[in-house]
């Protein structure tokens, strides 16, 4: 699916190069002309700004570790330091905090645009299986980078979650004191957390370009989900159409980003951060981030430690199995009207785990969390399954570009009448 490339070195120095490493023909044949399905919607512009916020995180990161000390006595007043002392720590700190959210915003986004129009499914199995590694990267990364600062959140979310770990039979204890390093949450385990914390965005780059590589194998879904079927009627070049829109979806994002950053920095984050480590103390309500929410909800719905967990890691995990849990043959919710209601009860319900998420885990939020982890469940492994099966899709546009020309024509109809 990768554009032909047309790409001609102009100067002898360029053709020498490029005889030995073809890096801007790869770059032209996949950014250039690229052939992109010509009805994208500002939806599909969400994976450039994940690529975006990505790069973003790196910079602000690399640029904190210069002067984060990753040591539990000195943690806390380092971080202190740079949002004091260090020219523009402040921004950089702001920009890094505000930033994971603003990359989970984008990437759930993502997610839910490739619910929608049936991504997932083939040929994209892999692009797919590639997405949901890397959300689990980025749930590690987030993680452990929460962390660093050693306030009381940072250390009780590390102690509550690493606990976890505890429940497996047998090897739980001795899993938990390896990931700890010692017997409890403590200077090694700040120490490896700061190691991995640092190593895994650059794990999540290289799944990235692997993501995008299958995407180019496999070409873009696009909102009709009918497959490209002549690249000149169907298709136009990647630059400047794709390019232009994703630039535009980018700027857009970035004000939203920059809004909180400068107007509301710290509405995301916890006031409990803003006080020392102390393993003695434990806050009255441990919360994570927001974007842990719907996932810690599933945890504490379940009355069993272990049965939590399970049904914690397979909600994720479930994500896997999706394009095969599918069974419908036609992708995009546009043409699913059953399917279309079912997914914005689903969306609904990942809000609704959200909330509970946030709430202390007593009396009717426990049971509304049950119920919604049940529906959450039944959603994916009997609902999805089963309406491939038994739901009439309406009829499909025969290519992209009678898609286009129809709405075109509706359009000019209704201009014609008023
Ligand atoms: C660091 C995070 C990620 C980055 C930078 C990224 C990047 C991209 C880019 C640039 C595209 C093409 C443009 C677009 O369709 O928006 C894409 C497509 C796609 N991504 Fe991601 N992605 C990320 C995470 C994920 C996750 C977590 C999933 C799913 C669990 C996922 C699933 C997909 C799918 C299915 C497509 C194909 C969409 C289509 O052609 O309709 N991605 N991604």
């Amino acid at each position: 699916m990768t554009g032909h490339s047309t790409y001609v070195p102009k100067s002898a120095l360029a053709r020498w190069f490029e005889s030995r490493l073809p890096i801007m023909g790869l770059v032209h044949s996949s950014f250039i002309a690229y052939p992109t399905p010509k009805n994208l919607n500002y939806w599909w512009t969400f994976g450039g700004i994940a690529s975006f916020m990505l790069a973003a995180q790196i910079v602000t990161g690399v640029v904190l570790a210069m002067h984060y000390t990753p040591e539990v006595t000195m943690a806390f007043d380092s971080v202190e330091k740079i949002m004091r002392d260090v020219n523009f720590g402040w921004l950089m700190r702001y920009a890094h905090a505000n930033g994971a959210s603003m990359f989970f915003v984008a990437v759930y986004i993502h997610i839910f645009r490739s619910l929608y129009y049936g991504s997932y499914k083939a040929p994209r199995e892999v692009l797919w299986i590639l997405g949901v590694i890397i959300f689990l990267l980025m749930m590690a990364t987030a993680f452990m980078g929460y962390v660093l600062p050693w306030g009381q959140m940072s250390f009780w979310g590390a102690k509550v979650i690493t606990s976890l770990f505890s429940a497996i039979p047998f090897v739980g204890d001795a899993i938990t004191i390896w990931l700890w390093g010692g017997y409890s949450v403590d200077n090694p385990t700040l120490n490896r957390f700061y190691s991995l914390h640092y190593l895994l965005p650059f794990m999540i780059a290289g799944v990235v370009v692997l993501h995008v590589w299958a995407l180019h194998v496999s070409g873009q879904n696009n909102p009709t989900g009918v497959e490209v079927k002549s690249v000149p009627k169907d298709t136009v070049p990647f630059t400047p159409y794709a390019t232009v829109k994703d630039a535009f979806g980018m700027v857009c994002f970035f004000i939203l980003f920059a809004w909180f950053v400068f107007y509301v920095p710290g509405i995301l984050g916890d006031a409990d951060n803003y006080i020392r480590a102390n393993p003695l103390v434990t806050p009255a309500h441990i919360v994570p981030e927001w974007y842990f929410l719907p996932f810690y909800a599933i945890l504490r719905a379940i009355p069993s430690k272990l049965g939590g967990v399970i049904a914690m890691f397979s909600s994720i995990a479930i994500f896997l199995f999706l394009p095969w849990l599918d069974t419908s043959r036609v992708r995009s919710a546009r043409y699913r009207p059953v399917f279309k209601i079912f997914f914005w009860v689903f969306v609904a319900t990942g809000i609704g785990l959200g909330y509970l998420g946030s709430q202390p885990p007593e009396g009717g939020f426990v049971i509304a969390a049950r119920i919604l982890t049940a529906y959450y469940f039944l959603h994916l492994l009997v609902i999805i399954p089963l309406l491939g099966l038994f739901e009439r899709p309406r009829p499909l546009p025969a290519s992209i570009a009678d898609s286009v020309l129809a709405s075109r024509a509706s359009v000019g109809a209704r201009v014609a009448a008023e």
